[in-house]
């Protein structure tokens, strides 16, 4: 059977309007107490005004249209007006033994993200890109879509003129790394602001890269494939779902923009200003009025950062035939997005039967509370930063007298879901201070609060060495929230592939948690008997499942001792 929560709110729904003539959402809510049932609506309280009558007689009336005995007791009217409803049990321990389950929905959805910078280490807001990406990418399928997972690396630009330049300057056979080839950068960087003749051979290599000289391109290809190699490294120590398949840098858009500007002076969306040509959209413009422009192609000719994006979008509609594009990039960049979506919808690229939306982020931020980066200015290595996480996890274990054979997977597991939880577990779009003294901590809503849940369970569950059992006791009001909650986790991830908000599924596996610390203080487990203990470890084993299964969507893995 499907979540109760949202079956009862549509039979409310029906019996508002069977009633009143009215369409309106009940706002189901848990109860507040025991004696309240399992839920509570307010809908009586709202519907005195439009209707002059008093709330208790609504609620009356409701509750006469309300059609609820295969799921609930009788209803019951409360208080000012609150109609109380409470499932019947047996109808609670069938949803915690048959958990509902998602079929295929036949709908397709881009997810962009991840999205480093050739010859550039990541940072820290590429953790969260990567991190916040994987979960949806997690989220979406596991709701039915079928996801295609497109990681947009920045490998193409006029920084590659300089780049390419200052290696045949120096020495083209250097043994290249990330480490060295982000030197070679900032050397190149410095030769352009004081050599103009540098400059101008930067320049000319740049149209050489883009025109397609072989030569130009063996050298800049040998950059991306040093730096996917240490990208790729990362992604593996992070646990994330890319692959290098998914690797579709802004480089292979390049035979397309020609294109692009053709469509786009078709449809007579360009104009030409300084040489560049610019795309003036109605809505958009600056503090001070003045219109800002996508300039789709710059006055040398060149393209950048919009026209490689327009091509995406074309690509992503046409080829990939998405209903769903999401780009998960940094808050920074929502005007970009706004623009390049318009354009596109303008363009006729992107037809109304799909959606384009910008999942933004927050900046990560150092302990003084400013952008994270290094005392001399640089950007933090996200290496380094995994490398103390895990130092932090192992002296916890060490501390707890974890299990010494294991210990150094688990404390990899520890100390990376702790940062990975940190990032998700809250609104994505605030900022947040990087502490990993918080991050790593067994109380509060942290990565190993979860996963010491999970452990605990999976040891509780071994020495009951019961073979599967059902829930079919469910006296105890804690064993009754621990189920509902149980039943509502297929309706909040739903809820987080929609909103595509991480945090709402970080914050349900909290408060389940802590309805688990509740119920083993007031129900024993593995000391009562008979129907009871049975039903007691299946609850026990369901919320197993879930804080595994939802774990394992944010990208956590659960180990299995701590
Ligand atoms: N590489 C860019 C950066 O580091 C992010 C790319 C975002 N994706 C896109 N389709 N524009 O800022």
């Amino acid at each position: 059977m499907s979540s109760v929560l949202p079956v009862l709110s549509a039979r409310l729904s029906t019996a508002a309007t069977e009633a009143f003539g009215l369409t309106l959402d009940p706002e189901l809510r848990p109860a507040t107490k025991p004696e309240f049932g399992h839920f509570q609506t307010n809908l009586a309280l709202r519907l005195a005004k439009p209707l002059g009558l008093a709330p208790p007689a609504i609620a009356a009336t409701l509750v006469e249209h309300l059609v609820v005995d295969d799921l609930c007791v009788p209803p019951t009217i409360a208080g000012p007006g609150f109609v109380n409803l409470e499932l019947r049990t047996d109808v609670l321990a069938a949803a915690v033994n048959s958990p509902a389950a998602f079929a295929p929905r036949g709908e397709r959805v881009v997810v962009d993200y991840s999205q480093p910078n050739v010859a550039k280490q990541m940072h820290v807001g590429h953790l969260r890109s990567t991190v916040i990406g994987d979960a949806l990418c997690n989220v979406l399928a596991y709701v039915g879509y079928e996801v295609i997972r497109q990681n947009h690396v920045g490998d193409w630009g006029t920084q590659f003129g300089m780049l390419v330049e200052q290696l045949l300057d120096e020495d083209p056979a250097q043994s290249l790394d990330l480490e060295s080839l982000q030197g070679l950068y900032q050397r190149s960087r410095a030769h352009f602001d004081s050599s103009s003749e540098f400059a101008d051979r930067s320049r000319a290599r740049v149209v050489a890269l883009q025109s397609g000289d072989a030569g130009t391109r063996a050298l800049w290809q040998r950059m991306v494939d040093v730096s996917l190699v240490e990208f790729e490294r990362l992604y593996a120590r992070l646990g994330t779902g890319l692959t290098p398949a998914d690797v579709v840098g802004e480089s292979a858009y390049n035979d397309e923009l020609p294109d692009v500007v053709d469509d786009l002076t078709a449809a007579g969306l360009l104009t030409e200003s300084g040489g560049a040509l610019c795309a003036f959209l109605p809505g958009f413009t600056g503090r001070d009025g003045s219109p800002l422009p996508v300039i789709v192609r710059k006055s040398d000719g060149g393209f950048g950062y919009s026209a490689t994006d327009l091509a995406a979008v074309r690509h992503r509609v046409r080829e990939l035939e998405a209903q769903r594009i999401i780009y998960v990039v940094d808050q920074r960049q929502a005007l970009h997005f706004r623009q390049i979506f318009a354009l596109a919808a303008a363009a006729g690229w992107l037809p109304s039967t799909t959606i384009a939306e910008h999942v933004g982020f927050g900046t990560v931020l150092g302990p003084d509370g400013k952008p994270f980066k290094t005392r001399s200015g640089d950007t933090v290595r996200l290496a380094t930063l995994l490398d103390q996480a895990v130092e932090r996890a192992t002296a916890l274990l060490d501390e707890r007298g974890a299990p010494i054979d294991s210990r150094a997977s688990i404390a990899q597991a520890v100390g990376i879901g702790a940062v990975k939880y940190a990032d998700l577990s809250s609104d994505r779009v605030n900022d947040y201070v990087f502490a990993l003294d918080r991050m790593v901590a067994m109380t509060g809503n942290t990565g190993p609060y979860l996963q010491y849940a999970h452990a605990r369970l999976t040891r509780l569950l071994a020495k009951a060495d019961a073979g599967p059992t059902l829930v079919t006791v469910l006296e105890n009001p804690v064993e009754q929230r621990l189920a509902l909650q149980l039943d509502a986790f297929a309706s909040t991830v739903e809820q987080v592939a929609e909103t595509l908000q991480p945090h709402r599924l970080c914050g349900y596996l909290f408060e389940l948690a802590t309805t688990l610390s509740a119920f083993y203080e007031l129900c024993p487990v593995l000391t009562s008997e008979g129907e009871t203990r049975a039903s007691r470890l299946a609850l026990c084993a369901a919320t197993r499942r879930v804080l595994g299964d939802g774990l394992g969507l944010l990208g956590i893995t659960a180990p299995d001792s701590m």
